[in-house]
């Protein structure tokens, strides 16, 4: 695992020296993203570098992490709505190459045939991650088996409560995503965690420098063998 401590500004645009340089080499490349406040400003460094021609994704494939049950492509709170706007109405990819996992269809068939779309797409090179308070990665809430491939899930408290801030009250975050699994994570060839502010500090210690465990997620990445950590100041001030 290697680790990069900087600001916020700073870490986004080393992140995205990954993507140009992956890209660069492999400009078909499968991308795995998320969505949330942390990776925000680096999309803004792709978009940026995309208009700049310093980045092409024009042959890329994605598939994101997650989606919430029950909220089409359509609702501005939905991860499918999310991703357009922030990242891929501003780079060149091929919208009907993006895939978000269904809010609307989350019979197991339909999740674990994610799965198999990314293996048949040649499997992710990058999976970009951020790290909830309660150390969930994608929506895999403590005690998720480590095991796991693309599901349905029922969202803690903790989650529902970290995330109304983007809804007008709690009643409106919905109760369920569809998610990839902790193995559908690790399957990706590199992942990049991201993290930013103090809120995240005490997970990001147990993440990388706790036990590996279920309770939390996060703690799987000590066993993949290609993991890129980008924290600010106040992310890494308790390692
Ligand atoms: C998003 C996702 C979540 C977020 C996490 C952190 O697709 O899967 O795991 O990465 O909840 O969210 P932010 O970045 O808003 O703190």
């Amino acid at each position: 695992m290697k680790i990069y401590i900087d600001t916020p500004e700073n870490i986004a645009k080393m992140a995205a020296k990954r993507y140009v340089d992956l890209l660069a080499e492999k400009p078909d490349a499968v991308l795995g993203f998320a969505t949330g406040s942390t990776p925000l400003g680096l999309y803004g460094e792709l978009a940026q570098l995309c208009a700049d021609g310093k980045v092409s994704f024009k042959n890329v494939t994605s598939f994101n992490l997650d989606e919430y049950v029950g909220l089409d492509g359509t609702h501005d709170q939905s991860y499918r709505y999310f991703m357009n706007e922030n990242l891929f109405s501003k780079i060149d990819i091929d919208i009907a190459n993006t895939n978000v996992p269904s809010g609307l269809d989350t019979s197991a068939e339909t999740a674990a045939a994610y799965d198999k779309a990314i293996e048949a797409a040649g499997g992710i090179e990058i999976q970009l991650l951020g790290i909830g308070n309660n150390g969930h990665i994608g929506f895999n809430e403590p005690e998720t088996p480590f095991g796991s491939i693309t599901h349905l899930v029922e969202l803690t408290d903790s989650t529902r409560q970290a995330n109304k801030r983007f809804f007008n009250s709690i009643e409106e975050v919905p109760t369920h995503a569809v998610t990839m699994g902790i193995k559908t994570v690790m399957n990706a060839k590199s992942v990049i965690l991201m993290a930013i502010g103090s809120a995240k500090a005490d997970i990001i210690k147990a993440t990388i420098q706790g036990d590996v465990t279920e309770s939390v997620p996060a703690s799987v990445l000590q066993l993949h063998p290609n993991v890129e950590v980008y924290l600010d100041f106040e992310a890494a001030a308790a390692l």
